[in-house]
């Protein structure tokens, strides 16, 4: 028997201690659904549907904001907006949920993966310049996990390049960058309102931006093309993307709480990783100091595998099934890099086949990834944000698991006990 929970040892925190929930809901939130019921206006342009609107992008400083089915569909129609379609290049980073890249595929554009940074898994910019050719049209930056990019740089980029910039804001409602708030960083954004994300109705998505006119096309693209205000002269060609009355009012019930929840997420962060750090072999994330308010949908963190004296072939899989016994709770490594993703297949779909250089194009296989590879393979793990939401003991007993399979950590093998192998169903996606 063992020191580490995982081979038969005491865990740091037993069964009994429960931590938060994720998502939660109160009373109000189940009153206004009722009277939305009773009220025989589900959806379709509905009070509570632009209420929220209204709010969501006041909290981001945005001009303008739009609700629309889910994050992957927002996507797809902010470069609609852009007028970004066949054969046009654009830049997606290669760690991201395939969501990112599967949008620019949806429009028929190229999606070009670029490596992210070590220290932050988002956009590294050196190798976006380096990507940007003739055929560039935009650039996606996702604001991932609870990191961020170089913005200023960026849009700085951007316009010298004459390029859109098109924020993926899924992970981070409630973040701000030297006081702004994202989605208003770049030409237009896209939000995920889906079960695990720190603002949820379930299903559901948000495009921002700072244009009336590229929100007036927003507003057609989601509503079956139809002018804004209904003047079909300017009708387009679309599908319907709105969401219903019932996920506006549970998004209204989320607003009341998501300033509260975000700062307390940020302060437990700071704190945890202030004492991971102490740790030797551990790595915490970047937190650039222009992030007025960071917002986490994962915490994340990185393993220096040149202090960590582990057995041969002992990899993140195994630290984080170690965490998970000893904290019950699921530590990930982080997604999957574009270039081998299970769920990222352009050539299984004939839509695809536009011609020969285009397949070609859309192999995600001909891009190199090594720092989103090394982060999934070897380096990086990730825990959804509800144990952000805990109490101060809740981080310290995160950082006493991490120092305790740090210092016991001869005890994985290989072949051992492995993680709980089901996926926390949040990480999932
Ligand atoms: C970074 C990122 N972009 C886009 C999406 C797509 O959002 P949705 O699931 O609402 O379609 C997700 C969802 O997980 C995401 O994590």
């Amino acid at each position: 028997m063992g020191k580490l929970a995982l081979t038969g040892g005491k865990p740091v925190r037993g069964p009994k201690a429960k931590w938060p929930q994720w998502p939660v809901h109160d009373s109000g939130d189940v009153a206004l659904l009722s009277a939305i019921t009773n009220s025989n206006r589900w959806s379709f342009d509905g009070p509570y549907e632009w209420q929220f609107a209204k709010e969501f992008a006041a909290y981001h400083k945005s001009k303008f904001g739009i609700c629309c089915a889910n994050g992957t569909v927002g996507l797809q129609i902010a470069m609609e907006a852009l007028d970004i379609g066949a054969f046009d290049e654009v830049i997606v980073p290669g760690m991201t949920w395939q969501a990112t890249a599967a949008a620019v595929l949806d429009v028929n554009a190229i999606p070009v993966l670029v490596d992210v940074e070590p220290e932050t898994w988002c956009l590294d910019l050196a190798k976006v310049e380096a990507a940007i050719t003739a055929k560039t049209r935009a650039i996606i930056v996702v604001h991932l996990y609870g990191c961020m990019t170089d913005m200023t740089k960026l849009a700085k980029l951007c316009r010298d390049k004459g390029l859109y910039l098109i924020e993926d804001c899924a992970h981070q409602h409630g973040a701000f960058w030297k006081g702004r708030g994202v989605g208003t960083l770049g030409d237009i954004a896209s939000f995920s309102f889906q079960e695990s994300k720190v603002l949820s109705s379930g299903e559901g998505g948000f495009n921002m931006c700072q244009d009336r006119k590229l929100f007036e096309r927003l507003y057609s693209l989601r509503n079956c093309g139809r002018g804004y205000k209904d003047d079909m002269t300017n009708a387009i060609q679309s599908g319907n993307f709105r969401i219903t009355e019932w996920q506006a009012g549970i998004l209204l019930g989320g607003l009341t709480r998501l300033d509260e929840q975000v700062k307390r997420r940020d302060v437990n962060a700071q704190y945890l990783n202030a004492l991971l750090a102490q740790i030797p072999g551990v790595l915490p994330m970047r937190r650039r100091k222009d992030i007025t308010q960071a917002s986490y949908f994962n915490f994340t963190f990185r393993l220096d595998w040149d202090i960590l004296t582990a057995k041969p072939g002992i990899n993140n899989s195994h630290f984080g099934a170690a965490l998970h016994a000893e904290l019950n709770t699921g530590f990930e490594p982080p997604y999957e890099p574009l270039n081998a993703c299970g769920l990222y297949k352009p050539h299984t779909k004939k839509r695809h086949h536009l011609n020969a250089e285009y397949w070609k194009k859309i192999d995600p296989t001909r891009f190199k990834l090594p720092v989103a590879e090394a982060a999934h393979r070897k380096n990086g793990l990730a825990v959804h944000h509800h144990v952000l939401l805990g109490a101060t003991k809740d981080m310290d007993h995160i950082a006493t698991a991490v120092a305790k399979v740090v210092k016991n950590i001869q005890e994985l093998n290989v072949e051992g006990p492995q993680a709980s192998r089901k996926r926390y169903r949040a990480l999932a996606l």
